[in-house]
């Protein structure tokens, strides 16, 4: 019931705050792209899940070349992304509960997410469960709110490899990919 009552107040806080997100946040969300999208190769068959999509300002740099579902919890979000892209699906859901069969995606970003997240490990698990073997996980959270160490172990619980970790603008990125389990 406190989980519940604390993300609602987390939704509604995007929710209220959605207008005047990109204005806000578009030039230092843009670096982080930047840098991301230079260190993860799309292929024309990926299909993306943009988790935590926000108002979109990622999947506008993709979607025009590739297949992109965005996921959000926020309305309001979601309303302000589906207006600037009209090639993609949006769903409102929770990270924490993913919509989604097992192995359903090759690549996951989720950009300046969890460090507001209620059970990031329950939401890294969820993801981890939702990428194909062999898939890539592009996650990040505030600096100032983890830590390496605290960023590797939270991919490697989910059974994913943390592959690199690194800094840009106020965001702490992992890298982490599936790999099928041995049945050695
Ligand atoms: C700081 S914004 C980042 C948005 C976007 N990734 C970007 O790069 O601009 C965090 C986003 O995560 C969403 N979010 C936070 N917790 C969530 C949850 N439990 N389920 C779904 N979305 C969530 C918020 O609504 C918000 O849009």
């Amino acid at each position: 019931m406190k989980d519940q009552n604390s993300s609602k107040k987390k939704m509604s806080l995007y929710d209220q705050t959605a207008w005047i997100y990109d204005r806000r946040y578009r030039e230092i969300q843009e670096e982080k792209y930047k840098s991301i999208l230079s260190k993860i190769a799309l292929h024309k068959r990926d299909l993306v899940l943009d988790a935590g999509c926000g108002t979109g300002l990622l999947m506008e740099k993709i979607a025009s070349k590739h297949r992109v579902v965005g996921i959000d919890f926020s309305e309001n979000m979601i309303e302000i992304a589906r207006k600037k892209i009209r090639n993609s699906n949006f769903i409102r859901a929770d990270l924490n509960n993913l919509p989604f069969r097992d192995q359903s995606f090759n690549k996951v970003f989720g950009v300046t997410i969890l460090q507001n997240i209620e059970h990031p490990q329950r939401t890294v698990k969820e993801i981890a469960r939702i990428i194909e073997n062999g898939g890539l996980a592009v996650l990040s959270t505030l600096r100032k709110k983890s830590n390496k160490k605290k960023l590797v172990k939270l991919v490697e619980e989910a059974q994913l490899r943390g592959e690199e970790t690194y800094e840009v603008s106020e965001d702490l990125v992992v890298i982490a990919s599936k790999k099928a389990l041995s049945r050695g």
